[in-house]
């Protein structure tokens, strides 16, 4: 493959040597280190709109949108006006605001199947709360996650598949118990006999189930609708609760997330990333009943310095107004389909082993032609490629997440101009990779 021109990156580099000595792997959370693509991280300087600059100055087209929450891109006007008005009378109070409420009530009155809601700080943060939440209200310990959905760095859910099919889990990090991981049984993806099997063993311990309802953070692994349609059948039927986190597709893929476009009601939700404008912001929520067990309602222990921050939350109203608009779900996902099918179009037509799959604003790229839906489909997935396209891309004012797992997302501010101009160089990358 021929790189042709490769970047001034020497501010970059210096800040990340200093960086080093300050954070391990010089990143405050390890994605951001490049380690997946190869190379040294770009320390950026700014974003507006559509369009990042590093500190070296060099211009990029931003797919990556801060992994998810920019559905707007970077600085909106109403956003950032939002913020600073909000700004002027204090950062924090640790005391009700009514930015609160009013956030609050813009999605409840949206969502019709959670009646109240509990505002934090990070996906993290409420996925955490939402499986305590489960455990408290059925009294059951165990919980089922799945291979290939991440849901932050909660320890119960740094766990990976053991042995069987029934297994319990082992943990995916050092510094989770094995106790903890005990707790917790992975299963396939998009495999109802697995479920199945496990509720019949299983059903009285098992407080919940959580899912990704569209995973994004193993690739894009779409699930056959009659999976999540057997899988909310089946918790009902058991007695067990099901938790969508929708921390990337919550008011991506429609305002009401992945539980409005495909039509299924979650027990427990949780939100995270768009929610907060580009603020640190995560949020669960549930039917009256279930919620009330939350503290100070309830049993289930629950609180935070900074939740419902009054800046976030003006940042998340902006950003959620903006959502709310008239055909703004349509329009995205209109330019998206352009995009990835325009791409889809050049890699058959020139035989390239690569389709983009998407859905609503997200796309990533898969390699080698397969269709993937489980965490073991990835075994072979060919990350080589994905490393030569990301740099590639890189030296041409393109950017995307440093890793060939992570999905792309499209704001409302591309322009069709700019994702012309990224596709034209995708395409370009594609050719010079495969020739
Ligand atoms: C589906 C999902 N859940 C939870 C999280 C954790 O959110 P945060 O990084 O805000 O803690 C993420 C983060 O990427 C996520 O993608």
């Amino acid at each position: 493959m021929k790189i042709d021109h490769s970047i001034n990156r020497s501010t970059s580099e210096k800040l990340f040597e200093e960086s080093q000595t300050y954070f391990p792997g010089g990143v405050n959370s390890p994605v951001r280190a490049f380690k997946s693509v190869g190379g040294t991280p770009l320390f950026i300087a700014k974003g507006n709109g559509a369009e990042i600059w590093d500190e070296d100055g060099n211009q990029f087209i931003d797919f990556c949108g801060s992994w998810g929450p920019l559905i707007n891109g970077h600085n909106h006007p109403h956003i950032f006006q939002s913020v600073v008005d909000t700004l002027q009378n204090g950062a924090s109070f640790g005391a009700p605001t009514r930015k609160e409420s009013e956030l609050a009530k813009f999605i409840l009155d949206r969502i019709p199947f959670i009646d109240k809601l509990r505002f934090l700080s990070s996906g993290t943060e409420a996925v955490m709360s939402a499986i305590r939440l489960a455990r408290g209200y059925t009294n059951k310990t165990k919980i089922v996650k799945f291979d290939g959905c991440y849901h932050g760095h909660v320890d119960a859910l740094l766990v990976k598949a053991g042995s069987g099919l029934v297994t319990f889990g082992t943990s995916s990090s050092a510094g989770v118990p094995e106790a903890f991981a005990n707790e917790t049984i992975v299963l396939p993806l998009n495999d109802l006999d697995a479920l199945k099997t496990c509720f019949e063993a299983l059903s009285n311990e098992i407080a919940c189930v959580i899912i990704e309802p569209i995973p994004a953070n193993n690739g894009l692994l779409l699930q056959d609708l009659s999976f999540l349609t057997s899988l909310r059948t089946l918790c009902t039927e058991f007695g067990i609760l099901l938790i969508f986190d929708e921390v990337i597709s919550g008011f991506r893929v429609a305002f009401g997330g992945a539980a409005e476009h495909y039509k299924i009601t979650p027990d427990i939700v949780t939100y995270g990333k768009i929610m907060g404008g580009g603020l640190p912001v995560g949020a669960y929520g549930a039917k009256r009943e279930i919620m009330s067990f939350v503290s100070p309602d309830g049993p289930v222990y629950q609180a935070g310095t900074l939740s419902g921050n009054p800046v976030a939350m003006a940042a998340g109203l902006a950003q959620l107004s903006l959502c709310a608009q008239e055909n703004f779900y349509e329009e995205l996902e209109k330019k998206t389909s352009t995009f990835v099918e325009d791409i889809n179009t050049f890699a058959n037509t020139h035989a390239l082993p690569v389709e983009l799959v998407s859905i609503g604003s997200i796309f990533w790229f898969s390699f080698n032609g397969k269709k993937r839906i489980a965490a073991a489909d990835q075994i072979d997935a060919d990350m080589t490629s994905f490393n030569k396209l990301h740099h590639f891309l890189l030296n041409r004012g393109v950017y995307f997440g440093p890793s060939g797992y992570e999905v792309g997302f499209i704001s409302s501010v591309h322009t069709l101009e700019q994702l012309a101009f990224a596709a034209g160089k995708i395409k370009e990358g594609l050719k010079a990779i495969y020739q």
